[in-house]
């Protein structure tokens, strides 16, 4: 029989966990060079910075910042010693050189060691796979890796054969959990049937608020006047970056998916892509009479207007405006939410949905910190 404890029983606490040994036992060492040190990158070291001495306490994780490198200079813990510990940190330095960089992170002692890239640079996305292949891990919220050219991310994931690992959480949805819960379905025996999502929080804006009251062309100011969209709107309404992200989640899942594949549709009309920026704005209520009619076919249909990425198994991938069902979970995000949707083996008839906010340096430097603690998991207390 079961019987149930009485209301007022007292419930006890638990008794604490057993803290992890401080001593070398557990003591895990992971040297970190920072390369990119831009809205995200700030947000990252201020967070690792706050959270070195929890890490220590509790993990007996020994985060230590040896280094930042931006476009063209570079700070090195090793510079001067005074220096550093008299203003928090490196203080004087020299040119950017990557690789005297990442030679400076790894040392010659055998520790682990890091490198975290938060620039958006195809150049250092182009020294993944040597880094690795020497034995550094690597994490980035650059989408430029993932969704490169498919050669080069295919010498990035054999480089990891050797024992580095490379994270990239924050190119999908910022900090939101969406390369991660594709891996843990996928290694946990499930298999990708579809994923669609929207995954531009200034398209979800646009869309959520294109209702016919205003015209798109005025949204768009005013999305550029909050600071939603890039400082030239056309890097948000041309889908390149939503194009990417698919990409990155393909090739996640195994499929050697690359960019020119994306069916892609641009909301920039052809004669207006070559544009100077501002012109561009001068002529932007050229957008309002084809999203006017698209906005009209969906209302028509029943529907609502949504920019979506799909990729199947199949191999299909497109980045298109869509009209959906106002049942759909798509018509009912906020603001400038980003969601993405997992149909599994598994999640086949109720998929799998990941929502929230997708881009903002805290967040997306949150996703970032995340993989570097997921790594350091997995490391080897060295003796
Ligand atoms: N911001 C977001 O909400 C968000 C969301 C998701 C993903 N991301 C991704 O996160 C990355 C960073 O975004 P952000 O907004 O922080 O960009 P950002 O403010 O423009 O910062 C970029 C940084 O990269 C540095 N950099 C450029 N080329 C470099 C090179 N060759 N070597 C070393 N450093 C170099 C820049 O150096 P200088 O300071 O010298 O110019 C700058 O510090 C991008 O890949 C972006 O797509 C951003």
């Amino acid at each position: 029989m079961i019987t149930c404890a009485p209301e007022q029983v007292q419930h006890l606490p638990l008794p604490p966990l057993p803290l992890p040994a401080s001593g070398a036992t557990r003591r895990r060492l992971l040297a970190v060079g920072v390369i990119g040190p831009g809205r995200v990158g700030t947000a990252l070291l201020e967070q690792l910075r706050a959270a070195q001495p929890r890490l220590l306490r509790t993990l007996g994780l020994d985060l230590r910042l040896c280094g930042v490198v931006a476009s063209k200079r570079m700070w090195l813990d090793c510079d001067d010693a005074e220096l550093n510990s008299r203003h928090g940190g490196a203080q004087i330095w020299r040119p950017n050189d990557l690789d005297a960089f990442a030679a400076h992170v790894r040392g010659n002692d055998g520790r682990h060691a890091l490198l975290i890239d938060c620039s958006a640079s195809d150049e250092v996305a182009s020294h993944y796979s040597r880094w690795l292949a020497a034995g550094l891990h690597v994490v980035t919220p650059n989408k430029l890796a993932g969704s490169g050219p498919l050669d080069r991310w295919q010498a990035i994931r054999a480089a990891c054969a050797e024992g580095a690992r490379f994270r990239c959480e924050a190119t999908v949805c910022a900090g939101l959990p969406v390369v991660q819960t594709l891996r843990d379905l996928l290694d946990t025996g499930d298999e990708l049937l579809a994923a669609e999502g929207m995954f531009s929080g200034t398209l979800a804006w646009l869309c959520n608020r294109h209702d016919g009251q205003l015209p798109f062309s005025a949204l768009v100011r005013e999305a550029h006047a909050l600071g939603y969209t890039e400082p030239d709107p056309r890097d948000d309404l041309s889908g390149l970056d939503v194009a990417r992200k698919l990409v990155i989640l393909a090739r996640e899942a195994g499929w050697p998916l690359s960019l020119e594949e994306v069916d892609l549709q641009s909301l920039v009309p052809a004669p207006m892509a070559a544009l100077s920026r501002e012109a561009f704005f001068e002529r932007l209520d050229e957008l309002d009479a084809p999203m006017a009619a698209a906005l009209t076919a969906a209302r028509e249909a029943g529907g609502v207007l949504r920019h979506v990425a799909k990729l199947d198994r199949e191999g299909r991938a497109s980045v298109r405006l869509q009209v959906l069902p106002a049942s759909h979970p798509f018509a009912h995000t906020r603001l400038t939410d980003n969601v993405v949707q997992f149909r599994t083996r598994r999640y086949c008839d109720n998929p799998l949905l990941v929502q929230g906010p997708g881009a903002g340096p805290e967040v997306t430097a949150a996703g970032v910190f995340a993989d570097l603690l997921r790594i350091a998991e997995s490391l080897a207390v060295h003796a």
